[in-house]
């Protein structure tokens, strides 16, 4: 499908759609997020690094990483980290950023089995057509005893919460993106993606049916955000 001035991916995810739908995202992407999450994305990619524990020196991937702003945070840690996305166009809007970078498809990594310490995708996987194909690639990428870390849109658990916040997200939110994005029309792709996701219990049982053992999930702003983790067994 051509790129349009306003584009957006339909929910089957198909790769081609995708990737061209954040080209068109990119030059205003990092904004946009900062604007619709009212600036409560700072805070979910400090909590993901906190949450992956790295070290100095250890090797960390990033899929999905778009722009790069989430590397940027992890390796403020001390770790290597590499950025992975299949859309050139966030890759671009991103190159300012110190921070290597790769063009790879999740489901098919570039890189040798058992090469990361640690292994991340922030808001990645849910945009992925395959994402259980995308957690066995994670997992065959990382080493024995390494670590997952997932932060992903979730579902609230506080009932008249996540009332408020499906309005946001279903009537709100498309019309503050057509405010501040490139690409107005994959925020309402977002929107109808985040409602579709599995909850976080149901994401849990995904990541450990890919082979990923001891998952555990903590709940971010009440739920919007789940940062699910897990390890490989050594
Ligand atoms: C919402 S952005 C997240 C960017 C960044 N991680 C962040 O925290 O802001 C989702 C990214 O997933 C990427 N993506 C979707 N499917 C992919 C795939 N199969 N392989 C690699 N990247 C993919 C898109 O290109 C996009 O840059």
């Amino acid at each position: 499908m051509a790129k349009t001035e306003s584009f957006r991916a339909s929910l089957d995810k198909q790769p081609r759609e995708v990737a061209s739908m954040f080209d068109g995202v990119a030059k205003r992407y990092d904004l946009t997020n900062t604007v619709l999450s009212a600036g409560q994305d700072r805070y979910w990619r400090w909590a993901t690094r906190k949450a992956l524990m790295l070290r100095p020196g250890e090797r960390v991937l990033d899929l999905a990483a778009g722009t790069g702003v989430s590397t940027l945070e992890f390796a403020k840690s001390g770790a290597w980290c590499v950025a992975a996305d299949f859309s050139r166009g966030m890759l671009e809007a991103g190159r300012f950023r110190a921070v290597p970078m790769v063009a790879a498809d999740g489901t098919a990594l570039p890189f040798a089995d058992e090469s990361f310490d640690a292994v991340t995708i922030s808001y990645g996987l849910r945009n992925i057509s395959d994402s259980d194909a995308a957690l066995r690639e994670l997992l065959r990428v990382t080493k024995p005893g390494g670590r997952l870390a997932i932060a992903e849109f979730s579902t609230p658990v506080f009932g008249p919460f996540r009332t408020v916040y499906m309005e946001y997200l279903m009537k709100a939110l498309p019309r503050v993106a057509r405010a501040v994005s490139s690409n107005p029309d994959a925020y309402v792709y977002l929107a109808e993606s985040i409602r579709a996701w599995p909850n976080q219990p149901q994401l849990a049982l995904r990541i450990a049916d890919a082979g990923w053992s001891s998952v555990k999930w903590r709940n971010l702003t009440g739920g919007i955000v789940a940062l699910h983790r897990a390890y490989k067994l050594g």
